[in-house]
C-alpha cells in the first residue's frame, strides 16, 4: 500500500529524516516507535507533503506521490490524524466532521459507520469541538479522517494524554478498522498499546530506522530500551 524509499526530510537547512525505508503492506497495522524528537511526526508529515522532502520516493498503491500537493495525497486515499488532534475548538463537532468531506470537494456525506464507531459523537454534534474531553477529541479526529473515506490511515500518538479506559477503546476501534479493510500506520511511544494491535514495527532514532520486525517476534525489553529516555 505504502512504500517509502531513501526518504530525506528537512526543516530549512536541518536534515531531520536521513534515509528512511519503510513499507506498510495492505491490510496490516504497522507501528513506528521512537523517543521524543527523533522524527516520527516529521515522517508522517512527509507522507502528507507538509515537509520539504527533496530526495526519495513515496509510493501509494504503486504510484509515486512525492511531488504531489497535500490535497492530492489526501484525495488519493491517505487519512491523517495528527499529533494533538488539531480539532477546531470554536466550531461544532458536526462542522469538524464536515471538514473531512472537503478532501473530496465537500461532496458526499458523513458515513454512518462513523456514528456506529463513535456513538458519543452523534450525541454531541452541536457541541463546540473545544468542549470535548481529550478522548472525545481523539475520537472526533479519527472520525474526521474516516469521513474522507481513506484507504491508508495514519495516526500520530493516538494515546497521548488520554486516560487508560479510552486508550483501550481506541485500540478496539483501530482493530475494527483493520477488519473493515483499512491499512494503518501508527506512530507511538506507548509500547504496550501497540503490542496488542500491530503486526509489524519499526523503531526510529535520530532520523533513521534502527530496528524492525514482526511484533510477534519482538524482544520487548530491547525495544522498550530503544524507545525510553
Ligand atoms: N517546524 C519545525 N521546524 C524546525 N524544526 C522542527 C520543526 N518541527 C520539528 N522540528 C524538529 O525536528 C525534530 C523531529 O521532530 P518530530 O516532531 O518529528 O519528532 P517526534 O519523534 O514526533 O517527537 P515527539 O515524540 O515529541 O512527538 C526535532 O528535533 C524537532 O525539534
Ligand atoms: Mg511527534
Amino acid at each position: 500500500m505504502l512504500e517509502v524509499k531513501n526518504l530525506q526530510a528537512f526543516y530549512g537547512e536541518s536534515i531531520i529524516l536521513k534515509n528512511i525505508n519503510l513499507d506498510v503492506q495492505e491490510g496490516r497495522i504497522v507501528c513506528l516507535l521512537g523517543r521524543n524528537g527523533v522524527g516520527k511526526s516529521t515522517f508522517l508529515k512527509s507522507i502528507m507533503g507538509l515537509v520539504n522532502t527533496p530526495c526519495g520516493s513515496i509510493r501509494l498503491q504503486g504510484r509515486e506521490i512525492i511531488d504531489q500537493p497535500t490535497y492530492a495525497r489526501a484525495r488519493a486515499g491517505i487519512g491523517y490524524v495528527p499529533q494533538g488532534r488539531d480539532i477546531f475548538p470554536h466550531i461544532s463537532v458536526k462542522e469538524n466532521l464536515q471538514l473531512g468531506l472537503e478532501v473530496n470537494n465537500g461532496k458526499g456525506s458523513i458515513p454512518t459507520e462513523v456514528y456506529e464507531l463513535f456513538p458519543i459523537l452523534k450525541e454531541m454534534l452541536s457541541r463546540k469541538g473545544g468542549n470535548l474531553s481529550g478522548g472525545q477529541q481523539q475520537q472526533l479526529a479519527i472520525a474526521r479522517a474516516l469521513t474522507a473515506r481513506p484507504k491508508l490511515l495514519m495516526f500520530d500518538e493516538p494515546t497521548e494524554g488520554i486516560q487508560p479506559s479510552i486508550i483501550k477503546d481506541i485500540g478496539k476501534v483501530i482493530l475494527h478498522l483493520k477488519k473493515e479493510g483499512y491499512t494503518i500506520l501508527i506512530v507511538e511511544q506507548y509500547l504496550e498499546f501497540i503490542l496488542d494491535i500491530a503486526d509489524y514495527y519499526y523503531v526510529m532514532d535520530k532520523g533513521t530506522i534502527v530496528a524492525q520486525g514482526f511484533v510477534c517476534d519482538m524482544d520487548k525489553e530491547t525495544i522498550q530500551h530503544k524507545i525510553s529516555i
